[in-house]
């Protein structure tokens, strides 16, 4: 069992990567190989809408044809029995990053002649987000919908989708050097070091769901 984490956020040890780490650790500890992926070390672009992958040959390509450093995780991808995608949420989305792996990633599947019948296999998947917004304002900010947007395409895409967040997160180790007057720095690290561990577990026993065949 395979599974691989695909990391959208540029912070390594920080929020996201502490989460995705706990979900490989969750899945490790039943058996599972596992592999992070850290896109922001890599160079790759999205997708450049070259219509290769839907070209009438046999058989179908179906797989992104542009090489780059995404081109061998495009590939361990495809070969893993689950993925992980983790982003901080920048300006309401998932960061441009995991957007363009998005992009590469679900295209090369997408199947124009029938939306509903993509190219993919079934697959166990994750989306785990970390952001400053308090759980509270999600119905307003549309991080619900946002969820449930991801949710719906990688359901569709791969049978299933599972959703862990992290929501006010610890942004800096000493909010009294920054300009952030509207977040209380005490009551986030508070928050830190007793609520985010339970989000930790939460991901660790995350890993373990996916792992298990
Ligand atoms: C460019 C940028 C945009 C952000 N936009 C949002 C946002 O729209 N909503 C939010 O709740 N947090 C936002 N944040 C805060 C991050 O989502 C939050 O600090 C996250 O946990 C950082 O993840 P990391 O620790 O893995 O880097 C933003 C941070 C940055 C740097």
């Amino acid at each position: 069992m395979k599974i691989i984490a695909i990391n959208g956020s540029p912070r390594k040890n920080w929020n996201t990567d502490t989460l995705l780490k706990n979900v490989l650790d969750g899945a490790s500890s039943v058996g599972a190989e596992t592999e992070m992926v850290y896109l922001y070390d890599l160079k790759f672009c999205g997708c450049k809408s070259c219509m290769a992958c839907k070209l009438k040959k046999e058989p179908r390509p179906n797989r992104c044809v542009l090489r780059d450093d995404l081109t061998p995780v495009l590939d361990h991808v495809h070969e893993a029995d689950a993925v992980v995608l983790g982003s901080p949420i920048y300006f309401s989305e998932v960061t441009g990053e995991l957007r363009s792996f998005i992009e590469r990633f679900l295209f090369q599947y997408l199947n124009y002649d029938d939306f509903s019948k993509p190219l993919s296999q079934p697959k166990k998947t994750a989306m785990v987000y970390t952001m400053n917004c308090p759980e509270a304002w999600f119905p307003e900010v549309g991080y619900n919908d946002l969820f449930k947007r991801y949710e719906d395409i990688l359901k569709l895409y791969f049978g299933n989708c599972e959703t862990l967040y992290s929501s006010e997160t610890l942004q800096v180790k000493d909010y009294s050097r920054y300009h952030i007057a509207g977040v209380d720095g005490d009551a986030r690290q508070k928050r830190h070091e007793t609520v985010f561990p339970h989000d930790c577990k939460k991901a660790f026993e995350l890993g373990i769901k996916l792992a298990a065949q």
